[in-house]
């Protein structure tokens, strides 16, 4: 059995945070502290599986690590770092590479959503990137994740990479003297009202950092209260007035995405936000959950600019998480590396 408990998740530096990577993951890291060790990560290697200007790249690391921080993750108690900091991410991935199978990375539907018909274009590093993703995680075998919906599929897959190497190097994990074990078969921590926040626009579609389409189907975290307020005064609705049940919002995409958010944010089930809400229109729901919004947001925002105007505090927190991070990490390779049989 592995010996603890812990915790690892990360965020891509790839566009600007916005209120699904809050809602999915962020927003639900900061109690689990209270549970177990944790370990947030900015996830910069990942980040440049497709082309990242190095200017915004940097931008968004420290955007990241500051949404972490004002969102109440605690440096001292939690680990904060950039990846990129700790080589052993590559190198286990390296392994992984060797572990997994083309087929599985074919199947993963972000690949195939990212590639679609340009495959042969592009990166080999965006194919492989969840086994990065598995190492990510395997490095400090972390038995939890927090993340949205979206990551399930790689999630997976990093059950499975798990499960072939501890049966592939069964015969050295015993003899280097491990449990059979080695690598936990990790559980995603995907729950509560929103795993997966969709655009205020099209409430099939989800939110995301890449969404170019328009400027108002997305909240970022970085937005200040007027913008806040006015995405969602104009976002999609239908003519109904909320249903009197939480079941009455299936077939009706966007006002469950609505609700949605504002359980989200007020930490109570979808079926509570209804009995509060059931059968009032939009004209009074929208105003209630602008409000909420721009109360939960306003202050992370104000103290997301404080940490970036000023990045030294952010790097001395990411240094630091980074040394001890490479502690745990240092370990693992160094018993992967046994196991599978290279002489050091
Ligand atoms: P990324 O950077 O795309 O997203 C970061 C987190 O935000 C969640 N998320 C959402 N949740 C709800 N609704 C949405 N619309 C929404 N959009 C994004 C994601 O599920 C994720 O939790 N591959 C990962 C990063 C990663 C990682 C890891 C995560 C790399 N290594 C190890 C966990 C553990 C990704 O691209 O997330």
């Amino acid at each position: 059995m592995p010996a603890t408990n812990r915790v690892f998740s990360g965020i891509k530096p790839s566009g600007d945070l916005h209120l699904g990577n809050y809602l999915g993951a962020i927003r639900r890291f900061v109690p689990l502290q209270d549970q177990m060790p944790c370990i947030y990560c900015v996830v910069d290697m990942h980040a440049i599986t497709v082309w990242q200007d190095p200017a915004d790249l940097k931008r968004w690391t420290y955007e990241i690590a500051a949404a972490y921080i004002a969102a109440g993750v605690d440096p001292e108690k939690s680990i904060i770092f950039n990846q990129s900091q700790v080589a052993e991410h590559a190198e286990l991935a390296w392994i992984f590479n060797c572990v997994a199978r083309m087929g599985w990375m074919a199947r993963m539907t972000q690949f195939k959503d990212k590639a679609g018909k340009n495959s042969e274009n592009v990166s080999l590093g965006l194919f492989a990137y969840p086994s990065l993703m598995a190492a990510d995680i395997l490095l400090y075998k972390a038995t939890h994740v927090p993340v949205g919906d979206d990551q399930k599929q790689h999630l997976e897959l990093t059950r499975d990479i798990a499960q072939k190497f501890n049966n592939d190097y069964a015969t050295s994990i015993a003899a280097n003297g491990f449990e059979d074990d080695f690598f936990p078969l990790t559980e995603p921590v995907i729950a509560g009202p929103a795993t997966r926040v969709m655009s205020l626009r099209d409430g099939t579609k989800k939110m995301s950092k890449s969404e170019t389409a328009s400027d108002m189907a997305t909240i970022y975290l970085m937005d200040d209260a007027d913008t806040i307020a006015r995405k969602i005064k104009k976002a999609k609705t239908d003519p109904e007035p909320l249903p009197e049940t939480a079941e009455g919002l299936e077939g009706r995409p966007e006002a469950a995405n609505l609700v949605g958010i504002y359980a989200a944010l007020i930490d109570k089930s979808t079926a509570e936000v209804i009995a509060e809400f059931g059968g009032q229109g939009f004209g009074a729901f929208k105003p209630a959950l602008a409000e909420l919004a721009v109360s939960v947001l306003g202050p992370q925002a104000d103290e997301m600019r404080r940490l970036v105007a000023d990045p030294g505090e952010i790097e001395a927190i990411m240094r630091n998480g980074a040394e001890r991070a490479r502690e745990i990490a240092a370990r693992t390779m160094q018993e992967v590396r046994s196991i599978v049989g290279f002489i050091g």
